[in-house]
């Protein structure tokens, strides 16, 4: 496998509004970051990816952007942005921004230019009459992610135009050649300035289908065949990446329903390659079908199974991501761990994901084990997404109204973004004001600064495996995946191998009940060293709930 720098990197997501107020107006913000650079460097992390920092109306949380080239006022100014870039670069750590170009916001001037049919912007995003004797009829029958009809109609512009998420969220139009050297630009843009990659949002949809056919008659997401992937992605992404070669900068691309067959059209190293590495989501659905919302009981098979086709596939021939939280998906513990054995399956879950191959991510919050949000009524979510899931449920008249809301409650992105807890102090320190979202009641007892006075927590034990997955990285990074108890509904275990023949081992109870431990210590290798547990000691006669271990065997001489 060859190495590359940003392979091994371990990086830690910001979503900036939930992070650290600076000011004091209940919203975080760049002076709050770079008060916590040095924080977010004694984790060991060598990068920080920030969601979207740009002028945006927020409908989306800043996925909506009005402006590529400035910052969100509420976030700072421009010049805060170059003084966390610095303190990042100062201390050895890459920043990466996310470029969310599939969509602007429709309070973006092209948009605004657009529906005036400014001639040099009218066909920057995807505009259609209606169809029907009344022209009132939607183009086509697609859906947009955020359930909904994918059009919305404009008034000044007499048509409708496309949008894949919210309304207010309207498609770029890709297959215009000015649309794809805007995005060549503002790429450069930050380049320029020094930002060392991309993570870029839902990139595999910005092609779509000539002539926009309808799709098949699915009940959420219909028209996707025709966008994910559109017949173009591949060409506009190659011509994307000629940007990035001329930096030593990499990209991330956001992929929702990936498989790894597909997956390697995108990131088989080589000279077709478009992204370094993607976001696939396959192993955030071992308790859900389908979508989050659709809760199952937690499967581990299910996710083993995922984890082996990724780290199999991949291997030797493409490189990928690994993370277990972003600002997308619910807190880790509360869906695969266990809320009543908070820290131990913390830890089970870091050491399960952090030695797999891959490009490590590490989510705000994840590295003292924050829950979910008890959200109690409607009126404690805000992000629309949310809403758009209870709109979709009710219509199928297939859940009562409990049920709606709990599973709203379970799957809401809401969960990741409540405020960072800091300590024990009002607002869990996230804000000396009034903040802008909840902070979990429960930050008295779990928050950063109760977290660093205790050697046994789950924020040293994050500082643990990072720093282990470099130590070992020729097995833990780079090395070959090779399961242990396939068919076990309780154990996780692995071998990495590196190429010099030493092996790291894996062993983890993913249950919150003791299990023996005979078949378990069978899976290490005989004379290997334990370098990790999360009880203390090395394994003994029982597995308790969610105990984990990691052993290094290193290669005979
Ligand atoms: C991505 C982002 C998500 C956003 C969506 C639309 O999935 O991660 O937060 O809502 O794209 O931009
Ligand atoms: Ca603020």
């Amino acid at each position: 496998m060859k190495k590359t720098w940003f392979k091994e990197l371990s990086v830690y997501q910001i979503w900036p509004r939930s992070f650290c107020d600076g000011n004091g107006d209940g919203i975080g913000d760049l002076k709050g970051v770079l008060g916590k650079l040095d924080y977010i460097k004694s984790l060991g992390v060598d990068a920080i990816w920030f969601s979207p920092l740009y002028v945006s109306p927020q409908k989306d949380y800043g996925y909506d952007i009005a402006d590529y080239r400035n910052i969100n006022p509420e976030y700072g100014t421009m010049d805060d942005f170059k003084a966390v870039l610095d303190g990042a670069h100062e201390r050895g750590m890459k920043v990466i921004m996310d470029l969310v170009v599939n969509h602007t916001s429709d309070q973006h001037e092209w948009f605004k230019k657009s529906a005036a049919k400014d001639p040099k912007y009218k066909d920057y995003y995807i505009w259609r009459p209606g169809r029907g004797k009344d022209g009132k009829k939607f183009p086509n029958n697609w859906m947009s992610t955020f359930p909904g009809n994918a059009w919305e109609w404009n008034e000044e512009r007499g048509e409708y135009y496309l949008h894949l998420f919210a309304v207010e969220q309207p498609d770029l139009n890709h297959d215009n050649p000015a649309v794809r050297e805007e995005v060549k630009s503002v790429m450069r843009f930050w380049l320029d300035m020094g930002v060392d990659g991309f993570r870029e949002d839902v990139i595999t949809y910005i092609s779509k289908r000539e002539g926009l056919p309808d799709g098949f008659p699915l009940p959420i997401m219909r028209g996707m065949e025709h966008y994910s992937p559109g017949p173009n992605i591949h060409k506009y992404l190659l011509e994307y990446r000629q940007v990035v070669k001329d930096y030593d900068a990499f990209q991330l691309g956001e992929a929702p329903m990936m498989t790894p067959k597909n997956a390697l059209k995108y990131i088989r190293e080589g000279k077709d390659q478009q992204l370094d590495m993607m976001f696939q989501f396959q192993h955030m659905e071992a308790d859900c079908f389908m979508t989050s919302y659709l809760r199952t009981k937690f499967n581990l098979r299910k996710l083993k199974k995922v984890y082996r086709n990724w780290q199999h596939k991949m291997y030797g021939v493409a490189w990928n991501t690994n993370y277990l939280e972003n600002h997308d998906q619910p807190r880790v513990i509360s869906r695969y761990g266990s809320e009543k054995y908070r820290t131990e399956s913390g830890k089970a879950l870091a050491t399960l994901y952090t030695f797999m191959s891959g490009t490590h991510f590490v989510y705000q919050g994840q590295e003292i084990g924050m829950l979910d949000y008890p959200f109690k009524d409607w009126s404690d979510f805000v992000d629309v997404a949310t809403f758009c899931a209870k709109g979709i449920m009710e219509k199928t008249h297939l859940f009562s109204k409990k049920k709606i809301f709990e599973n709203c409650a379970y799957a809401a992105r809401d969960n990741a973004r409540t405020c960072m807890q800091w300590s024990a102090e009002a607002n869990g320190g996230f804000t000396t004001g009034t903040p802008w979202f909840h902070v979990n009641p429960n930050y008295k007892d779990i928050n950063v600064a109760a977290e660093e006075s205790d050697p046994g927590s789950l924020l040293n034990y994050y500082r643990k495996v990072i720093a282990l997955r470099k130590e070992y990285k020729d097995a833990a990074i780079y090395g070959r995946y090779v399961e242990k108890m396939a068919s076990s509904k309780k154990i996780f275990a692995y071998d990495k191998i590196a190429e010099d023949g030493g092996v790291l081992t894996v062993v983890i109870n993913m249950t919150d009940r003791e299990v023996p431990a005979a078949r378990a210590a069978k899976c290490v290798p005989e004379g290997a060293e334990h370098i990790l547990g999360n009880y203390g000691g090395s394994m003994a006669a029982v597995l308790k709930p969610y105990e984990a271990h990691v052993y290094y065997k290193a290669p005979a001489k």
